[in-house]
């Protein structure tokens, strides 16, 4: 008998201009989790992709239970029993729950679907895996976390062996993270096998049994977690030591940029009153569902407030729109990059110079070799990986997509940049100079407002932190190196 559930040899897989796939051995156990970590672009879900027939490899094979698969299609791979959640969730969001678990695969009666049926199934299907939810709604009006395990759910109702997560948890809340995780421990103690892709190494060591790690498209190391440190997982991603983020004491302007009145919108956020600094790096803490990208969207022009004043520099401005946002100097960088802010089948260098063609323009005439050359500083400064500017956006990973829309807002001269979630998928490396360019702009005066769920990644860069819950503003903290993320916790919640 195989000592391998599954055993992929010697994958290999090329696009134009990148090598994803250079002869990666992966293999996995029943009843284990494997963790699956590398750097953005390092090939990850490329590799999955391939073991669930959503890309045909180059040269390699598959063995599942002892024997050499094909699968040419992810239904072909449900059959065989492998069932994956994609980092991008691919729900139908009008859709029931019910409907999206089943999708294909109806309870049927002679030639009718059984609905009752379909909807019994759900259910039970979600209450294992501890969802108190009517899967008769529509998917769009449940959480980021709760669409996680519908797409769980209906990987398990093809009664799959095999479950791919390719970063779960990029979105969830701790609480959701552990629900998420106990689910996982239960999975696997009915013997099925977990591969799990995440950014977050802390969780690594709390979930897996053993851990893959990919460099640039090859194979660096399997081992046990037990038998390897966060450090050294680290070191094997970059190939090299990895300063640990410190935290920095800067120094920035005494005048106020950006005031905020009592604005209120709603049930979405109520009497919310704060001051920025110029040059500040202002930090927003709190729970997903606090009300943080509703609060800022809305003085973003997005949507409309219904009471409340914003002032910029002393002044009182009425922002309608993001046009008129962006005409008064800000910019936001929103957390879904996907459905807002990126233009997919437009090129690498396009994207980054999306909103800043002014610059380059001589006559009127936009001047492509100096736009070409303004992109390629920002590939080079932020390493994005691609083949070249020209690289449609839509092919990069998912990381290094996040990268190039961090680019367009930084050669953009704003005064006031609103980055939401901005290491969201990012990884341990990159988040590092993420930090770095953020300081470096607000060096030069730029104000900066960073929400993040990462109260460590706070805790880091921020020169004060906002702490919301609920809708309402909770307090707010100047942090020292000696307070930790429990601080803030208890703030919120107070
Ligand atoms: N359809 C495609 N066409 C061209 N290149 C692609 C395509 N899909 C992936 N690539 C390239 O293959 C490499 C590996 O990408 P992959 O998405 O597997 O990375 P990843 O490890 O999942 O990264 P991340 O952590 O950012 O999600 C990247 O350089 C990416 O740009
Ligand atoms: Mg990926």
């Amino acid at each position: 008998m195989a000592e391998y559930l599954l055993n992929m040899k010697q994958i290999v897989k090329q696009f134009p201009g990148t090598l994803a796939l250079d002869h990666v051995d992966f293999n996995l156990k029943s009843g284990e989790v494997m963790a699956l970590i590398g750097e953005n672009g390092a090939g990850k879900s490329t590799l999955m992709n391939v073991l669930m027939g959503i890309l045909q490899p180059d040269s390699g094979e598959i063995i599942l239970n002892g024997e050499k698969v094909e699968n040419k299609s992810p239904y072909e791979a449900l059959q065989k029993k492998i069932g994956m959640v994609p980092q991008e969730l691919n729900l139908v969001p009008d859709l029931s729950i019910a409907e999206n678990i089943f999708l294909g695969l109806h309870q049927k009666k002679g030639h009718r679907i059984n609905w009752n049926q379909t909807v019994e199934k759900a259910k039970e299907m979600m209450e294992k895996l501890e969802v108190e939810i009517d899967p008769g709604i529509r998917t769009a009006e449940v959480s980021a976390a709760y669409q996680q395990l519908v797409s769980i759910a209906r990987t398990l109702v093809f009664g799959s062996n095999i479950i791919i997560l390719d970063e779960p948890t990029a979105s969830l809340t701790l609480n959701e993270t552990e629900h998420l995780f106990r689910n996982v421990k239960k999975l696997r103690e009915e013997g099925k096998a977990i591969i799990i892709i995440t950014h977050h190494l802390d969780e690594v060591q709390q979930i897996s049994d053993r851990v893959t790690i990919m460099r640039d498209g090859k194979l660096v190391k399997v081992c046990d977690t037990k038998d390897i440190t966060i450090d050294e997982m680290i070191y094997h991603m970059a190939n090299q030591k990895v300063e640990k983020n410190q935290r920095v004491e800067r120094k920035h302007s005494d005048e106020i940029f950006l005031e905020v009145k009592n604005f209120s919108r709603g049930k979405e956020f109520k009497d919310i009153s704060f001051e920025v600094k110029k040059g500040e790096i202002y930090g927003v803490a709190g729970l997903v569902g606090a009300g943080r990208t509703e609060l800022f969207s809305c003085i973003y022009g997005l949507t409309h407030k219904e009471a409340g004043q914003v002032f910029l520099e002393g002044k009182e401005v009425e922002i309608h729109s993001p046009a008129s946002a962006i005409r008064l100097g800000i910019g936001l960088v929103p957390e879904e990059r996907r459905k807002q802010g990126m233009f997919p089948v437009l090129s690498v260098c396009e994207n980054i110079m999306m909103l800043n063609y002014e610059k380059v323009k001589k006559n009127g005439k936009i001047n492509f070799s100096k736009a070409k050359e303004t992109a390629d500083y920002h590939i080079q400064a932020l390493r994005i990986k691609t083949p070249s500017g020209q690289t449609l956006i839509k092919n990069l990973s998912g990381g290094n997509q996040q990268k190039v829309i961090l680019g367009r807002w930084m050669e953009k001269n704003v005064k006031l940049l609103i980055l939401d979630e901005p290491t969201r998928g990012i990884d341990v490396r990159a988040k590092s100079e993420i930090y770095k360019l953020v300081r470096e702009m607000a060096d030069i005066g730029i104000t900066i407002i960073v929400i993040s769920s990462e109260m460590d990644e706070l805790l880091t860069i921020a020169d004060r932190i906002m702490i919301m819950n609920a809708g309402k503003l909770k307090g707010i903290v100047s942090p020292d190196e000696d307070m930790a993320r429990e601080d803030l916790l208890k703030v919120a919640l107070n």
